[in-house]
């Protein structure tokens, strides 16, 4: 798939970021997140506050939101800041829905590599490398898949795998 599409006037092209620079953009949007949300319990509250910071302080994040469970095998778009995003994934298709069937944080350094509509779901051609990590609630239910991509290749690695792991435990685990 070689397709690109323009970019809206609001949405910015990914500037990639080296390791050292990432863990001190990720302390920084943990900071910000954990200050504002405080002792706030409204799941929506939650995820729209981690979008929009997460956003604010990592360039490569060109596309960032939730995709909440719905019912035995659906997922269905949450919170999200980016371009449109695809109402509904089937447990087991795409990042997405596989993250939600296997309960495991998938990384994708090449999107348009993988197969189209079953590997990978394109929502947005310009969406280009790829991390989806589970989401659970304190009493381990699985909430949904939190999901950001990247208009570069191979924007993600272990450091974005550690940070956003433990920032979504700390933030819908915690009473
Ligand atoms: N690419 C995802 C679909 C969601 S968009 O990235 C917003 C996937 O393959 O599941």
């Amino acid at each position: 798939m070689s397709a690109t599409a323009e970019m809206p006037y609001f949405i910015k092209p990914s500037q990639n970021l080296s390791g050292p620079e990432k863990r001190t953009a990720y302390a920084e949007a943990r900071a910000a997140i954990l200050a504002t949300i405080g002792d706030e319990q409204n799941e929506t509250v939650k995820m729209v506050t981690i979008n929009c910071l997460l956003k604010t302080y990592l360039p490569y994040y060109y596309w960032v939101g939730f995709y909440l469970v719905r019912g035995e095998n659906q997922l269905v778009v949450g919170p999200y800041q980016g371009t449109l995003g695809c109402l509904y994934i089937e447990f087991g298709r795409g990042v997405c829905g596989t993250v939600a069937a296997s309960g495991v944080t998938k990384i994708v350094d090449d999107a348009h590599a993988l197969k189209q509509g079953t590997e990978h779901i394109a929502c947005d051609p310009n969406s280009r490398s790829e991390i989806v990590v589970p989401v659970r609630r304190a009493d381990g239910s699985l909430m949904g898949v939190f999901d950001v991509d990247s208009t570069l290749k191979a924007s993600f690695d272990q450091v974005d795998q550690e940070e956003l792991e433990q920032l979504l435990i700390a933030v819908f685990t915690k009473a």
